[in-house]
């Protein structure tokens, strides 16, 4: 099956707001073959409404970082899944590593997440990925099946495939260390066989799943165009104008 490429741009907790449009705007001019790809920016969420409801780009989409998996209420800080919609992002990212590490956020947090998000038509992309210590001991499998396993419970087939996947292997996220493409396409073999084994061939078919960690220009062609890798979660390599842009030239 032949699924567009995504290129998705994390900006984590960078740019102030004038740099951030100067950011969003240089994004405004590169060239988007939608038949062929789909580019998805997560920006700080302050920025979010201006750039997904005040802009628009054929092929260019928004998302949230990260939501909270209450409805509403009482909640200090917190930013809903019907916030994020109500604004006219469309995608929120679930479970990033940087979340798991220093929010102490879990798997059954994802889980709540990727439900309340589904809720409001939100596409979640749950990030996966195994620590160095892990990969070390070869046991990456494992460890990311309990990911998918623990976030994605409950959920029917055809939620499931609502959703997009990012294999971020911790070891390889701003370091610099990317993965070679054949551990990214082991694991995306894995995880699509883990899926359509748990849920149905279908819905683990329709699903796209990403790559990321220390993407960059140099690196794009090999990944984007290996078996299984439909698109990659680009960090670090997303703030620089240029660098993005080569690599959704990459597709
Ligand atoms: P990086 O970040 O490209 O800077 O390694 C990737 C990510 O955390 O999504």
């Amino acid at each position: 099956m032949m699924r567009k490429k995504i290129i998705a741009g994390n900006w984590k907790m960078h740019l102030t707001a004038e740099a951030a449009r100067a950011l969003v705007r240089s994004m405004f001019e590169m060239t988007i073959d939608q038949s062929r790809s789909q580019v998805v920016l997560f920006p700080p969420v302050v920025y979010l409404e201006a750039f997904a409801s005040g802009m628009k780009k054929e092929g260019l989409y928004f998302g949230a970082q990260n939501c909270s998996g209450k409805p509403q209420g009482a909640f200090t800080g917190e930013i809903s899944a019907d916030m994020i919609g109500s604004v006219g992002a469309q995608f929120c990212l679930v479970g990033h590593s940087e979340r798991r590490q220093y929010f102490h956020e879990h798997d059954a947090d994802c889980n709540e997440k990727i439900k309340a998000l589904l809720a409001q038509n939100i596409t979640p992309v749950l990030c996966v990925g195994e620590p160095l210590n892990v990969r070390d001991l070869s046991k990456q499998n494992e460890f990311v099946e309990q990911q998918l396993a623990g976030s994605l419970a409950g959920l029917s087939s055809q939620e499931v495939a609502k959703l997009y996947i990012a294999y971020e292997p911790v070891w390889a996220i701003g370091t610099g260390q990317t993965a070679t493409t054949l551990q990214a396409i082991d694991m995306h073999t894995f995880i699509r066989e883990w899926l359509s084994l748990h849920f149905t061939p279908k819905s683990a078919e329709l699903i796209p799943l990403l790559y990321g960690g220390s993407v960059n220009e140099q690196n794009a062609k090999d990944l984007l165009h290996a078996k299984n890798i439909d698109g990659v979660l680009v960090g670090g390599a997303s703030l620089k104008p240029g660098s993005f842009a080569s690599i959704l030239s990459c597709v």
